[in-house]
């Protein structure tokens, strides 16, 4: 028995792994196991025999049950210890070193814009770069011999010989994205048209092709107070101050009724520009309640119906936020410039983490 209880427990110990150690329990325990056949050769022997050999018998199958067990239970810690150390893992280190390519400035505030106007209940709208006559003057109440056809600079597409209708043209604005919007989803509405437009012009403000993001809500008793609350809040958000101060001017717009330039107070010290105090004014918007004719052209009703408007440009936008001076530059693709003022792609723009990480 003693010779039994040594050579077990001894190959329990020295069973370096589980395979190995379930070979040691067959070979002991096991139906045709040493222990277990000695258990079954009880039946064979006179009771006295039986009553001093049998505890002891199952004595001795209990420890070596009992022994496998703990060893299995050893041989399983140490495999997790094994793997741990293999998958060790420092987490604190950065995820991948910094990409090569970088966000564009434009991207990143237009997502800065999405996010904020989306918090506030706007979907994104989106129409084509090149766009009809009508969509682009007639239905915003820009008539062919309104002077604003000239203001704008337009590019217009070549038309087929014999082709008598008026030239689709390069977008010169969001504003067509309104149109669009109205006649496509009905009022009530709350959209923002970010995207690309165009004008013949170049220099240190003005690029040819450049972003404006156009908004638009319509309801049954929209205000121009609201208007003035909407971007009130949008430009706190966006320029992330606590306050800003607005100044609505008077302008004129053909879309909208009254209309209104909205200026935000800002100050230059020794070039740098500091919004929500000082003495200067910057413009940085158009807005104004949307014209009655504007609406019926988008089929809408204007004696059901009223609306707000306003359009920005999404690269001056960018330019005040992050104090890029040339706009030209935005468009030259300077490797050098691009790693300057993009953002990194992992550093999505969320309103609780902040917008300009
Ligand atoms: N479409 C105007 C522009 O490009 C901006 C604007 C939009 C003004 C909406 C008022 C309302 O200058």
């Amino acid at each position: 028995m003693d010779d039994l209880r040594q050579k077990y427990l001894g190959a329990v110990t020295s069973a370096a792994d589980e395979p190995a150690l379930e070979e040691v329990r067959l070979a002991a325990l096991g139906k045709k196991g040493e222990i277990a056949l000695n258990m079954r050769e009880l039946g064979q022997m006179s009771p006295e025999e039986r009553m001093t050999v049998a505890p002891t018998l199952n004595a001795l199958r209990d420890e070596v049950a009992s022994a496998i067990a703990a060893r299995k239970a050893a041989l399983q810690d140490a495999a997790l210890d094994e793997r741990l150390r293999a998958e060790w893992l420092d987490v604190t280190l950065p995820p991948r070193p910094r990409c090569q390519g970088t966000v564009h400035p434009v991207s990143q505030v237009t997502e800065e814009v999405t996010l904020i106007f989306a918090e506030m209940g706007f979907a994104v709208a989106e129409g084509p770069q090149v766009e009809d006559d009508w969509h682009n003057f007639d239905a915003l109440n820009i008539a062919p011999e309104h002077p604003a056809r000239q203001e704008h600079d337009t590019f217009y597409m070549a038309r087929q010989p014999g082709d008598n209708r008026p030239p689709h043209v390069l977008r010169t604005h969001t504003s067509p994205v309104q149109i669009r919007a109205m006649l496509g989803q009905g009022a009530p509405l709350r959209v923002i048209c970010p995207g690309r437009v165009f004008r013949a012009d170049y220099d240190q403000t003005h690029s040819p092709m450049f972003h404006q993001v156009e908004g638009l809500a319509i309801d049954r008793d929209i205000t121009m107070a609201q208007l003035k609350w909407t971007l009130e809040e949008f430009l706190k958000a966006f320029f992330e101050v606590d306050r800003v101060d607005l100044r609505f001017r008077a302008s004129h717009f053909p879309f909208t009724e009254p209309s209104a330039e909205v200026d935000i107070r800002c100050s230059w010290d020794n070039g740098t520009l500091k919004l929500g105090e000082g003495d200067s004014w910057l413009e940085i918007l158009g807005s104004g309640m949307v014209h009655p004719k504007v609406l019926t052209a988008g089929g809408i009703d204007p004696a059901q119906w009223q609306g707000f408007a306003f359009g920005m440009g999404i690269d001056r936008l960018a330019m005040l936020k992050y104090g890029i001076p040339d706009l030209r530059a935005f468009f030259e693709s300077d490797l050098r410039w691009l790693r300057h003022y993009g953002f990194g792609s992992l550093e999505v723009p969320t309103l609780a983490g902040g917008l300009s990480r």
